[in-house]
C-alpha cells in the first residue's frame, strides 16, 4: 500500500510509538485486503469499551499507546453499566474501577465519552458518501445502508487506529464497485413487528454478501433487521428497494435469489414467561421511547417482570418527559450501557426483547445463556402490564 511521506514518518516513529503502532496496523490491514492507499475519514466509532468484553488485555493495550490523540470526531460503544443503576446491574468495585479506567484512557485521547451504538442519531452523524471507520456492527450496517456513508466493519483496534491516524485503508465498502447487491431476498408476505429482526437473523445466516430486499419498513424496523443480520452473519450493508439511498444501481445480473417464507419466520417465534423485557438493542430511538411511554402511561407494572430500556444519553435527554412516564410506570431507562455488555444476561434467565441481535448473544453461555423470546414492542409491553 502506498504511503505518503508524512505517513512514512508516522510509521518510522517520528510522532511517537503509539502512532507508529497504529500505522503498522493500518498498513498490515491495507496489505491484507489489497488497499492502494489510505483515505481520510470524517468520523470514527469505537467498540471494545465494556470491561466485560475487553477485560484486562484490552485495558493493557490502551495503556500501551501513550499520549495519543484522535484526529476526527470519535465516539464510544456502550460500557458495562449506567452509573445510576450499579446495584441493579450487580456492578462490583473491581468492574467499576476497571471500567472507569478504560473510559479515562479513551477520554484522554480526545474521544467523546458518549457510549452508544446509535451515534448516528445525535452524537456522531455521518453523511451520504463520507468515508468513516466504525466498529459497532449494528452501526456499521445502519451507516452504510440507511445513511449511505462508507465504512468497513472495523474491529475495535482498527477503528481506534483509524481514529488516531485520521485515515483508513481504501478497500471493501469504501469502493463503489463493492457496494452492489450479491443476493436478492424475496419475502413473500408483508412483515410486521417482530418479523423484522427474525428476517434479519435468517438473512444473516444465509447470505455472505450484500442482500437486496423488497418490502416496506420504517427506520426503526430496518435498524432492528440490520443489527440482527450483522449479528448472525457478517453482513455490513443491505439495500431496500425504494427506501435505502443506493438501491437504484445496486442490482446486477448475477445476483442469487433467496425466498423467505412466513412459516420459516413464524417457526422462530416462541412463547415463554419472561423476567425481563429489554428494549433498545440497538439503543432505542426517540420515536421508540415515545411509543413505549404512550403505551404504559397511567398503567401499572407487574411486580415480577422488569422493563429495562437502553438508549443513548443524548436520546434520553431529548425524550426526558417520556423517560419520566416510563419510570413512573416502574420501568428503568438506562443510558451508556446495554443488555448484552452489562451483567443483565447473567442476572435474568428468561428475557423478552425486540432485538434479534440481543437474542443471538444473550442465548450464548458467555453472555449468560438466557432463554430469549423475540417479540414486537407491544406484545412485550403487554406482558409487563398488570
Ligand atoms: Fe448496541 Fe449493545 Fe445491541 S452495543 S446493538 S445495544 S448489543
Amino acid at each position: 500500500m502506498y504511503l505518503s511521506k508524512e505517513e512514512e514518518k508516522i510509521l518510522d516513529g517520528e510522532f511517537g510509538h503509539g502512532y507508529a503502532k497504529m500505522m503498522r496496523i493500518l498498513l498490515k490491514i491495507g496489505d491484507i485486503y489489497g488497499a492502494d492507499k489510505l483515505i481520510p475519514i470524517t468520523s470514527a466509532q469505537i467498540s471494545g469499551v465494556s470491561y466485560n468484553t475487553i477485560g484486562e488485555h484490552g485495558l493493557h493495550f490502551l495503556k500501551s499507546l501513550g499520549g495519543v490523540q484522535v484526529k476526527v470526531p470519535t465516539t464510544l460503544n456502550p460500557l458495562a453499566f449506567d452509573e445510576r443503576y450499579l446495584d441493579e446491574l450487580k456492578v462490583d468495585e473491581h468492574l467499576y474501577a476497571r471500567q472507569m479506567e478504560i473510559i479515562k484512557r479513551y477520554v484522554d485521547m480526545g474521544i467523546k465519552p458518549t457510549a452508544t451504538c446509535t451515534p448516528y442519531y445525535y452524537d456522531n452523524i455521518p453523511h451520504f458518501g463520507e468515508h468513516i471507520a466504525w466498529a459497532e456492527s449494528s452501526a456499521v450496517i445502519y451507516a452504510n445502508s440507511i445513511i449511505g456513508a462508507r465504512t468497513n466493519r472495523e474491529g475495535a483496534i482498527t477503528a481506534l487506529a483509524s481514529a488516531l491516524i485520521g485515515k483508513t485503508p481504501n478497500y471493501g465498502l469504501h469502493l463503489e464497485e463493492n457496494r452492489r447487491a450479491t443476493h436478492i431476498i424475496e419475502v413473500n408476505f408483508e412483515p410486521k413487528g417482530e418479523d423484522y429482526p427474525i428476517i434479519g437473523l435468517i438473512v444473516g445466516e444465509k447470505v455472505n454478501g450484500i442482500p437486496y430486499l423488497r418490502f416496506f419498513g420504517d427506520n426503526d424496523d430496518l435498524k432492528l433487521m440490520g443489527a440482527a443480520m450483522a449479528a448472525s452473519g457478517s453482513i455490513a450493508m443491505y439495500h431496500v428497494e425504494g427506501i435505502t439511498p443506493e438501491f437504484r444501481n445496486a442490482l446486477g445480473d448475477d445476483v442469487e435469489r433467496i425466498v423467505i417464507e412466513k412459516e420459516e419466520v413464524d417457526s422462530r417465534k416462541i412463547s415463554i414467561d419472561v423476567e425481563l423485557v429489554a428494549i433498545g438493542c440497538p439503543h432505542a430511538s426517540l420515536k421508540e421511547l415515545i411509543r413505549i411511554a404512550e403505551f404504559v402511561r397511567g398503567k401499572r407494572k407487574q411486580k415480577d417482570v422488569e422493563l429495562w430500556i437502553f438508549t443513548a444519553k443524548s436520546t434520553a435527554e431529548r425524550g426526558k418527559e417520556y423517560v419520566k412516564i416510563i419510570e413512573e410506570f416502574g420501568g428503568k431507562v438506562m443510558v451508556d450501557t446495554c443488555v448484552v455488555v452489562s451483567n443483565a444476561g447473567k442476572i435474568f434467565k428468561r428475557i423478552g426483547t425486540t432485538s434479534g441481535k440481543a437474542a443471538f448473544y444473550l442465548s450464548k453461555k458467555k453472555f449468560g445463556g438466557a432463554t430469549v423470546e423475540i417479540a414486537d414492542i407491544y406484545t412485550l409491553l403487554r406482558s409487563v402490564i398488570e
